[in-house]
């Protein structure tokens, strides 16, 4: 009797398809096909770079070509990717090809397979990303169970190593693979599932933590409180990612917040060292980032372990960069600890390091493992770096509610002094909104997350004519704001009245609204050079009123000339 020339090997990340399916091969004679492989050569990229450029349910589309393809020649083991099951047709093409064998592991001995080897699989950071990964993957693991339940046989490969879950594959094989081929009504089974398949959710909120970031490359919990650093080297060990800790911080926040966190990570019994740059964003360079990469080296960091931004926005930018680049990406946490930092710049994974002719021009898009805001360490932050920062939470409110405009409004005194239940909950309005946001558009695609440019264009038009000395970005964000709304009027979007009120919440946060000696010609130059002109056009982003942004490229020159005039004194 004929017997199927084709294994699959089906089941979750970190069940041994990989480290299996070869021995299979050399045992059998045949060719490995790994899907996931294959689909990455075909596109010339990596699969996170495929869910990020053309979205998961065209990675799906080339798995099922890869699936296809590779169940059309004889004398192969196939590993198929851990969510290749979840289609219909693939689990169809599967079982009229081959015989079907699931991987089986505990999700304890999937994490600890997964961090073991360095969480090099791409798909599997996402797994890994979130605060609690051991939940994460009990609960994707069962939601797909019964799909990987549609097997001819299946192996629990816990407390086995590769050879031997190679003997148990080989043994069924021999035993049981002829019979496949008269079984009746085997194709149909395993075809049609006995529940529908999952949908994408998202996983349930930490305890403590005010929100998820779930992006398609990562998904992770943002916690805001108040005298809650102490917890960090607790977060880093719920999150399984406590091998060793390298702490990146500035003069200035260390100099505050380094006992802090040395003694938060001694008590979590985890090993760090600690590097600091000089504060500003000076350090936010190639030089900078290749002086850490030595000293990474130099102590023989690896992709086990953990890189801790503990500072503002330029110590989470440069941290980040570096953690995303060294050795192709390793674990990050951001500490957020100045204002700007914590409502904005350490949520939704951009991470840059400026060129010397470009702000932010070397980056790349890097989610952390998650973000510990603790709105307590800002009691040493300057005055004007809190209000600073505020901006942006004012940006945030006007882009996200009324409620969330009258909150800032109502509470201002409470904010600027740094109440300790108005100042969280103000953080925590702005990293739940911005979190939502990147959710819907990791990658800044569909235009959802370009609205968090508000006012941001005339603003870097600002910081770059003025040689980033004289505003503060959230203070030429104001500006910015001004403009953009005075353009949201002029165009018959914004009711003046709008633009009014957010007038006097920026001046009741003692943020400018106007600024006397700016170029006006120079900032029309930087305008048009702005990273966000596209097709030789400027898109900004407007207001049709609070909580409805809307991006426009067809802003009259005349339109922005005269907004641009009236905040210039
Ligand atoms: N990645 C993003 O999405 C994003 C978003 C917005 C801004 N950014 C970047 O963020 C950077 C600006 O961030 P920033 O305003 O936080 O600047 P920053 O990191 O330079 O911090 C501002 C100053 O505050 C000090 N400081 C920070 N925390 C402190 C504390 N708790 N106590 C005392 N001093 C403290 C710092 O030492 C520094 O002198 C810019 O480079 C900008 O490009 C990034």
């Amino acid at each position: 009797m004929s017997v199927p020339s084709r294994i699959v090997l089906t089941g979750f990340s970190g069940t041994g398809k990989s480290a299996v399916a070869p021995l299979l091969a050399e045992h059998f004679g045949w060719d490995v096909v790994d899907t996931d492989r294959l689909v990455e050569e075909r596109e010339g990229k990596p699969i996170l770079d495929i869910f990020r450029d053309a979205g998961e349910d065209a990675f799906r589309d080339l798995e099922s070509t890869a699936i296809a393809d590779a169940c059309a020649r004889d004398n192969v083991i196939i590993s198929a990717g851990g969510g290749a099951v979840l289609r219909t047709d693939n689990r169809q093409t599967l079982a009229q090809a081959a015989f079907v064998v699931c991987l089986e592991a505990r999700p304890e001995t999937i994490l600890a397979r997964l961090t073991s080897r360095g969480n090099t699989e791409q798909l599997d950071r996402p797994l890994l990303a979130s605060g609690d990964p051991l939940s994460r993957i009990t609960e994707l693991k069962a939601a797909r169970q019964h799909l990987y339940a549609l097997c001819d046989w299946a192996v629990h490969t816990d407390g086995l190593t590769p050879e031997q879950v190679a003997v148990e594959v080989i043994r069924a094989h021999d035993e049981r693979a002829a019979e496949i081929l008269t079984t009746a009504g085997r194709v149909e089974a395993m075809t049609a599932p006995a529940a529908p398949a999952p949908t994408k959710t998202l996983h349930a909120v930490p305890e403590g933590a005010a929100c998820m970031v779930g992006a398609a490359s990562g998904e992770y919990p943002v916690f805001v409180g108040w005298g809650t650093l102490s917890g960090l080297g607790g977060l880093l060990r719920d999150a399984g990612i406590d091998r060793f800790a390298y702490v990146i911080s500035d003069e200035t926040v260390w100099h505050h917040l380094g006992d802090e966190v040395e003694a938060s990570l001694r008590a979590a019994g985890i090993g760090f060292d600690s590097y600091t740059v000089p504060p500003g964003e000076a350090s936010k360079t190639l030089d900078a980032a290749s002086a850490l990469y030595d000293w990474l080296i130099d102590h023989r960091a690896e992709r086990g372990h953990t890189i801790v931004a503990v500072g503002g926005g330029v110590v989470t930018d440069l941290g980040g960069y570096v953690a995303a680049t060294f050795a192709r990406g390793i674990p990050l946490v951001h500490v957020p600890t100045s204002m700007l930092g914590q409502v904005d710049a350490a949520i939704g994974g951009k991470v840059a390091v400026n060129h010397p002719r470009a702000k932010n021009m070397i980056g790349v898009f890097q989610q952390p493992r998650f973000v510990l805001a603790d709105a307590a360490v800002m009691r040493t932050l300057p005055e004007r770096e809190i209000r600073s920062g505020l901006a942006e939470a004012i940006k945030m409110s006007l882009l996200d509610s009324e409620d969330h405009v009258d909150f800032l409004e109502d509470n201002a005194d409470a904010i600027l002094k740094l109440d300790r239940d108005a100042t969280v909950e103000a953080v925590r309005r702005s990293v739940c909104f911005k979190a939502a946001v990147v959710s819907e558009d990791e990658f800044e695609t569909t235009g959802r997350r370009a609205v968090l440019n508000y006012g941001h264009t005339l603003a870097h038009a600002i910081e770059s004519t003025t040689g980033y000395s004289r505003f503060r970005h959230g203070e030429a964000d104001g500006i910015g704001m001004m403009a953009a709304g005075r353009m949201s009027v002029a165009m018959g979007l914004l009711a003046p009245d709008v633009l009014d009120r957010q007038r006097a919440l920026l001046e009741r946060y003692g943020l400018p609204t106007s600024a006397v000696g700016l170029d006006r010609t120079r900032l029309l130059d930087a305008v048009a050079l702005d990273k966000k002109v596209r097709d030789k056009k400027v898109r900004w982003v407007l207001l049709e009123g609070i909580g409805r942004p809307v991006l426009h490229d067809d802003v009259p020159d005349n339109v922005v000339a005269s907004a641009l005039d009236s905040v210039l004194d």
